[in-house]
């Protein structure tokens, strides 16, 4: 009986180490995080001033049109998100895509001190552009 036990409990542990490695872990994001609106209504020059930011920190992991295919990608494990992805993306809210941007995670850097809060509301606008936009086969 014991030996049956401590079977199991060595399969319990391998299963949930087998699900960790493979399933994502939802980003861990407070509700009035979630709750946020981007205080920058969408305009022209809002995009083109992210367009400027995301080429120059963005573009090299998650790809010139944000399907996660930058010319680094491939060195990350996780890879980057794909952001064009529509089904994935309305899932979340303006806060959230603020406070993944502003905190990152693990390989994503977190850009909390690199841009100000302005130009993280501004790439909400742009990443947002990237999944409602067409995209091209
Ligand atoms: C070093 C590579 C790297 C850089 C630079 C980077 N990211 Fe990411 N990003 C990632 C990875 C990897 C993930 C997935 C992380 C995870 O799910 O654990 C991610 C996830 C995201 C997500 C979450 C998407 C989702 O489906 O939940 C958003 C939004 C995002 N990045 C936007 C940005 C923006 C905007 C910038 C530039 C300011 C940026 N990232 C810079 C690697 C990067």
């Amino acid at each position: 009986m014991r030996k049956f036990l401590l079977a199991c409990t060595l399969g319990l542990i391998c299963l949930s180490i087998g699900f960790a490695a493979f399933q994502k872990p939802n980003w861990t994001i407070p509700e009035e995080e979630k709750q946020r609106k981007n205080p920058i209504a969408p305009s022209e020059a809002a995009l083109k001033a992210a367009k400027v930011i995301y080429a120059d920190q963005c573009a090299n992991c998650h790809g010139d049109t944000g399907k996660g295919d930058g010319s680094d990608a491939m060195m990350y494990d996780p890879g980057p998100a794909d952001l064009t992805d529509a089904s994935q993306m309305k899932k979340l809210t303006d806060g959230e895509i603020y406070y993944q941007i502003t905190e990152g995670r693990k390989p994503m850097p977190s850009f909390k001190k690199r841009l100000t809060e302005e130009q993280r509301w501004q790439l909400v606008l742009l990443v947002r552009s990237f999944a409602s936009a067409p995209t091209k086969h």
